[in-house]
């Protein structure tokens, strides 16, 4: 038997993936071997495809760091799964494939009432946002929770959680339709800040007057920031006294300088998240984590969005259109496994 992957055989862009023909693998004592359905894609995987991520592979590989599935077959030891178990999981890549072989361990089973395409399309962003937002800052509800980014993958599922948490959620974009489009996900206010989205070509923009002007003039009790570069720099000056600022991403390609005066001066934490390091060292507070997104989903409660549907084999056009900021909420690429 074989199934299809996407496969990286060179470090680069997406035009240098390639879908292949692979055997199906077999589990070894410990693992399992899930047919996916969906995939979900993530801004870390262009990174990782182009050899400039924390995570480097050796090509060949596939990308991708979130699926959903099946599981089709398991290994000796295995008690926590069985054959027909619906499941989804994240791993640093190697998810875009008909067929994954993971350990047991890292597999989590899906209610009744989460869909695969659901699973794919949240898990990876919304426990990122949640470990942010309630282990990280600590946020509780009443505060202001500033986003940056809040049209994206990442963003968008912080808008939400800080919503479903009971923040006051002001969402900001590289552009005023781009920031509008968070109102979907339960944004309060909106704000741009500049740029225009595209490589290289996003972070021009002020975010301090606009948070600032939002909270009158007090600044947020919380920033989440994927974003870096100069917008980072800008809004990490518009935190409240005894804020948090969320240091969770530079999806404009800049690492920002932020001088140590400004947290001390605003009685303020810059806070670092880092949720794969999380996920690994913190398996059940994840577990916990999951369970309360999922059990939101199941009741309806969440508001992402799935910006497109692409078959397996559309993979590099997929990473393409990530790598260009044009993706609103999620990506997602069908896989041959069943599972709606
Ligand atoms: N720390 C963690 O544990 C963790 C976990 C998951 C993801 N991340 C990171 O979070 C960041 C966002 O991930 P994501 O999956 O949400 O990505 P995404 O869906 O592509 O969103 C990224 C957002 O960044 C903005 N952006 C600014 N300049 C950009 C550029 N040159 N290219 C692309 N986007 C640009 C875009 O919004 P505007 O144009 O409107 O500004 C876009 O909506 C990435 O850096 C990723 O590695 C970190």
């Amino acid at each position: 038997m074989s199934g299809r992957a996407l496969i990286c055989t060179r470090l680069g862009g997406p035009e240098e993936l390639e879908v292949a023909d692979v055997p199906e693998p077999a589990p070894g004592p410990g693992e399992v071997v899930v047919a996916v359905s969906h995939v979900g894609l993530n801004f870390h995987d262009t990174l990782i495809i182009a050899g400039t991520h924390v995570v480097r592979p050796e090509p060949p590989f596939s990308p991708g760091s979130e699926y959903a599935g099946t599981v089709v077959a398991v290994g000796d030891g295995v008690t926590s799964v069985g054959a027909g178990d619906r499941v989804a999981g994240n791993e640093e890549y190697g998810c875009a494939r008909d067929t994954v072989l993971v350990r047991a361990d890292r597999v989590t089973v899906l209610p009744e009432h989460v869909t695969d395409r659901q699973a794919a399309a949240i898990l990876v962003a919304y426990s990122t946002a949640y470990h942010a937002l309630v282990q990280r800052a600590g946020l509780r509800a009443g505060e202001t929770l500033a986003v940056l980014g809040a049209a994206g993958g990442v963003g968008s599922a912080a808008v939400d959680v800080g919503n479903l948490l009971g923040a006051r959620v002001i969402a900001g974009a590289s552009t005023p339709e781009r920031a509008e489009s968070a109102r979907r996900y339960g944004a309060h206010e909106v704000f741009s800040y500049g740029g225009t989205g595209e490589a290289g070509a996003a972070g021009t923009g002020d975010a301090k007057a606009a948070i600032k002007e939002l909270t009158g003039g007090a600044g947020a009790d919380v920033v989440f920031d994927p974003v870096g570069g100069a917008v980072a720099e800008s809004a990490v000056r518009a935190v409240a006294w005894g804020g948090r600022y969320l240091v969770v991403g530079f999806a404009s390609g800049g690492i920002p300088r932020v001088g140590l005066n400004i947290p001390l001066v605003k009685g303020s934490s810059v806070v670092g998240v880092f949720w794969g390091e999380f996920v690994r060292r913190e398996r059940e507070a994840h577990e916990r984590n999951l369970r309360q997104i999922f059990d939101w989903a199941a009741a309806g409660r969440l508001r992402h969005h799935v910006h497109d549907v692409l078959p397996l084999d559309q993979g590099p056009r997929a990473l393409r259109e990530l790598a260009n900021g044009r993706v609103r909420g999620k990506l997602l690429l069908r896989a041959g496994g069943p599972g709606g």
